[in-house]
Formats: C-alpha cells, sequence, structure tokens
C-alpha cells in the first residue's frame, strides 16, 4: 500500500512541474525580448522572476521531502553500490536532485543579479542567462514519459 503521504508529495511535485517550467521560461523569455528592444525592468519583469523563485523554491522543498519518502529512494539506499549502476535508482537518487539543484542555484543567481543591477539591461541579461541555464537543466533532469528506463507520466495521479 503505496503512503498516501508520499502519494500526495509526488502528484503535487509532479504537476508543480508545469507551473516551474511555464514560469522560468515566461521570466526568460520576457527578459531576452527586453534586451531586443527596450530594456527597461518593469514591474511586470518583477511579478513574473519573483514567482519563479517562489515557485522554483516549493519545488525544491517538495522534492527534498520526496527524496526522504521515495520507496525508490529507500531501496537504493539499502546498498548503495548496487543503486549506481541501475540507471533507474541513480537518476531518483543522486542525478535528478543534484542536477535540479544546480538548476536552481542558477535561477537564484541570475535573479540576485539582477535585483542588483545598475541597470535594466543588466538586469535582464542576468535573468535570460541565470533562468535560461536553470530552465534547460530542470527540462533535462525530468523524467519526462518518452525518456526509455527513466518514464514517469505526463501527471502522477493520487491512487
Ligand atoms: C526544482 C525543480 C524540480 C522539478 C521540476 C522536479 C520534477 C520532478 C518530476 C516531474 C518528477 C516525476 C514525478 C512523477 O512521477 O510524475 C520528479 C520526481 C522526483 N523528484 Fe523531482 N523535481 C525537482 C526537484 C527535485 C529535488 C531538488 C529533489 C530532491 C532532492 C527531487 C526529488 C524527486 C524524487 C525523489 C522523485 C521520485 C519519487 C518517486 O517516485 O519515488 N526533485 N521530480
Amino acid at each position: 500500500m503505496q503512503d498516501s503521504m508520499f502519494a500526495q508529495l509526488l502528484f503535487v511535485h509532479s504537476l508543480l512541474r508545469y507551473v516551474v517550467l511555464a514560469d522560468v521560461a515566461l521570466a526568460t523569455v520576457l527578459s531576452a525580448l527586453a534586451l531586443r528592444s527596450l530594456p527597461e525592468w518593469r514591474p511586470l519583469h518583477k511579478i513574473v522572476t519573483v514567482a519563479a523563485i517562489i515557485v522554483v523554491d516549493l519545488q525544491l522543498l517538495l522534492g527534498v521531502a520526496l527524496w526522504f519518502r521515495s520507496p525508490v529512494v529507500t531501496a537504493a539506499r539499502a546498498d548503495m553500490g548496487a543503486a549506481m549502476k541501475a540507471p533507474m535508482l541513480r537518476f531518483f537518487t543522486v542525478e535528478h536532485g543534484f542536477m535540479m539543484l544546480t538548476a536552481v542555484i542558477a535561477i537564484h543567481i541570475g535573479y540576485g543579479m539582477a535585483k542588483r543591477a545598475a541597470d535594466g539591461a543588466r538586469a535582464h541579461k542576468a535573468v535570460a542567462i541565470g533562468f535560461g541555464l536553470g530552465l534547460v537543466l530542470m527540462v533535462a533532469a525530468i523524467p519526462w514519459p518518452m525518456r526509455a528506463q527513466l518514464a514517469r507520466p505526463w501527471l502522477s495521479l493520487m491512487p
């Protein structure tokens, strides 16, 4: 019997990924467009980047909570040597969390530099690069349905 707390965490983590990707992509595109035209830092840019930081941090926290409750990770931690040789166990125990953490750090660096930037052009450049890098890393670290041994559904529903 799958523990219901884990099932709820997995559902929210699975669903929130779309909000995270959409918000980080929007922030990246808005800043890239601003760099090509009028690089002013407007309230819209602040709202979108702050919202991105909030959902990314929430997803990170949910991920850490999942890591401690996941039957997959628990099985891997019982024999880490063997788990490192098994692609799916290695992915959910190490690679996914590590790449997502790197993505979150890149997004926070971009946001921090934008906040301290002397002008709009520098702020948009920091967001376009930091959030853009974070986006690419997150897309690469998601177990999409077409990823052979790592495949997960488009959305993990609660049993
Ligand atoms: C911050 C960006 C993150 C995104 C966008 C993300 C996205 C996802 C997605 C889409 C899944 C598959 C859910 C499903 O089965 O439908 C997943 C599973 C998982 N994530 Fe994340 N994740 C993120 C961060 C993290 C972090 C930082 C950790 C841990 C340190 C983590 C731990 C896990 C674990 C353990 C599972 C699988 C749990 C299981 O089924 O046993 N995630 N994640």
